[in-house]
């Protein structure tokens, strides 16, 4: 079924890469210097819809993080803590502004590295990342009004800060923002397959003429990341990434004195009632699925629709699939972009075959994908038991599973039956409803008729095993102050 004949289509509609430069080869940021890694290792980072070579990045190691570590605190000691709370504001404002300033080259670079449609690094990752800097410039001169206040608060030192890959710019804003206005400086460490924007903010950073060693940039894959867990040197870690990563931080650094906020996992459960309004149900699960190909920690992966409209929404959801636009994620028209990478794809395909073995129904979006690059369909499962891993297990990919139930409290229950807990979503025309669920649902953030709506100033983290420790707002300032 095709929505649009073809002579209706949309020609081709492609983001310009020309104001991007990338270098062959990046060095490590590390007090206010490119510098080589001490062992001379370097790594490729790949476009995922073109499996092309953009970069070789260098490979930080135990050494390499021994230097960052130490540059922070110099940074720290020398510069920063001393500096006035209002003068560290003009720092960050700098940066939110030149965040602003390249934002269509951070787009450019965000998609090409991590393969977003840049319909969303362009709208959503870069402004969302600017408004981060920009609300935590705000706060630096009124920390003491920010908690109990006023009150005297203290910076912790030296931030860890260790990002995925799925918004790479966008979460770095959310953990650099808050540690550098509350007094903090900071080692950051990119995913492996995304690297290439944080290196741009380095350079931003460089531009601010930030003091040396406020923000160093190290990239790497997990071995990085357990050197920097390891080092000792460190006040604080700030974890975003997978369940399984944060359970070995939290055993490595339980003892330890140093403070640990992880936002990890999830499987958020999205609640539609019969009284919902269901185009703009539809609209929303879409919202909460699909957007970044499914790769996000917060997306609603498991749909409970109420028996009564269970058929109806699998139809309407059924159509709104096959509009969705796979394709080029520089194209300014594509809804669908690449994989971020060749495992998560594989992860991808290992549990939709499990969920076709254990006896769900697959139902996916028909689009032909090109030989080279990353690549899976909008789909969505019927049939599914409770039971079945696609039900239970975080994809991370654009795969709903679709389940029904009779009553508010069952749905509550089964929303709640999970060691996750970081968002969920509710459907319903009455409030009263709506409110009652969002009120018994053990989750981080209840969007109630939407969904994903973001802001700096509310905070965003997770239940259970989808972590500790809030980003954004006022509880989000806590975690980098004593
Ligand atoms: P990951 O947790 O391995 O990677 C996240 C970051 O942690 C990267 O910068 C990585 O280099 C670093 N890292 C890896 N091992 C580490 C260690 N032992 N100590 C310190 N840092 C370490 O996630 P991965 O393998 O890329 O993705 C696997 C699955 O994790 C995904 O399929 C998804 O289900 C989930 N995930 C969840 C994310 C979220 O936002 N909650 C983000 C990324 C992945
Ligand atoms: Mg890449």
């Amino acid at each position: 079924m095709s929505a649009v004949l073809p002579e209706f289509g949309y020609s081709p509609s492609l983001e310009s890469t020309a104001p991007l430069q990338i270098l062959e080869r990046y060095g490590l940021f590390i007090g206010g210097e490119w510098i080589q890694p001490a062992a001379g290792g370097s790594f490729a980072t790949v476009n995922p819809a073109t499996e092309e070579v953009l970069a070789k990045v260098a490979f930080a190691d135990a050494t390499d993080v021994d230097r960052a570590v130490r540059a922070a605190r110099r940074g720290y000691e020398k510069y920063w803590r001393k500096l006035r709370p209002a003068e560290r504001a003009k720092y960050i404002f700098r940066i939110a502004r030149a965040l602003t300033e390249r934002s269509r080259e951070l787009a450019v670079l965000e998609t090409l590295d991590g393969g977003k449609p840049i319909r969303e690094s362009r709208d959503f990752d870069v402004p969302q990342a600017s408004a981060h800097f920009f609300y935590h410039a705000g706060w630096a001169d009124k920390l003491a009004w920010a908690l109990a206040g006023p009150e005297r608060v203290h910076p912790l030192g030296v931030v860890g800060a260790i990002v995925p890959w799925n918004f790479p710019l966008l979460i770095a804003a959310w953990k650099l923002a808050p540690a550098l206005a509350c007094g903090n400086t900071v080692v950051l460490k990119p995913a492996e397959t995304t690297p290439l924007t944080a290196l741009l903010l380095a350079e931003i950073c460089a531009e601010a003429e930030l003091p040396p060693g406020v923000v160093n940039v190290i990239t790497g894959d997990g071995r990085t990341g357990a050197a920097l867990v390891e080092h000792g040197g460190l006040d604080k870690i700030s974890f975003t990434g997978s369940t399984e990563v944060g359970k070995a931080i939290r055993r490595e650094t339980a003892g330890k004195p140093l403070r640990l906020s992880l936002e990890l996992g999830g499987k958020s459960a999205l609640i539609v009632y019969e009284d919902a309004a269901l185009d703009q149900a539809v609209e929303g699960i879409v919202e909460a699925i699909y957007f970044n190909q499914g790769h996000v920690c917060c997306a609603g992966s498991r749909l409970l629709v109420a028996e009564s409209v269970y058929e109806d929404v699998v139809e309407r959801l059924r159509a709104r699939i096959a509009t969705l636009r796979h394709g080029n994620p520089l194209d300014k028209n594509t809804d669908i972009g690449a994989i971020n990478s060749r495992a998560q794809r594989d992860k991808i395909r290992e549990l939709v075959t499990s969920g076709v073995e254990e006896g769900a129904t697959l139902i996916q979006a028909s689009c032909a994908f090109p030989e080279r690059g990353f690549w899976f369909p909008a789909s969505f499962f019927t049939n599914v038991q409770p039971s079945y891993r696609i039900a239970r297990e975080e994809i991370f990919g654009p795969v709903l599973s679709v389940m029904s139930f009779r009553t508010p409290d069952e749905a509550i229950e089964r929303a709640n039956n999970l060691p996750y807990g970081l968002s969920a979503g509710v459907w319903s025309g009455s409030g009263a409803l709506a409110m009652y669920t969002a009120a018994r649902l053990a989750a981080g953030v209840v969007w109630c008729n939407t969904f994903n709506r973001f802001d700096p100033s509310s905070p965003f983290g997770g239940y259970k095993e989808s972590g500790f420790g809030r980003e954004g707002g006022l509880l989000g300032l806590r975690e980098y102050l004593s």
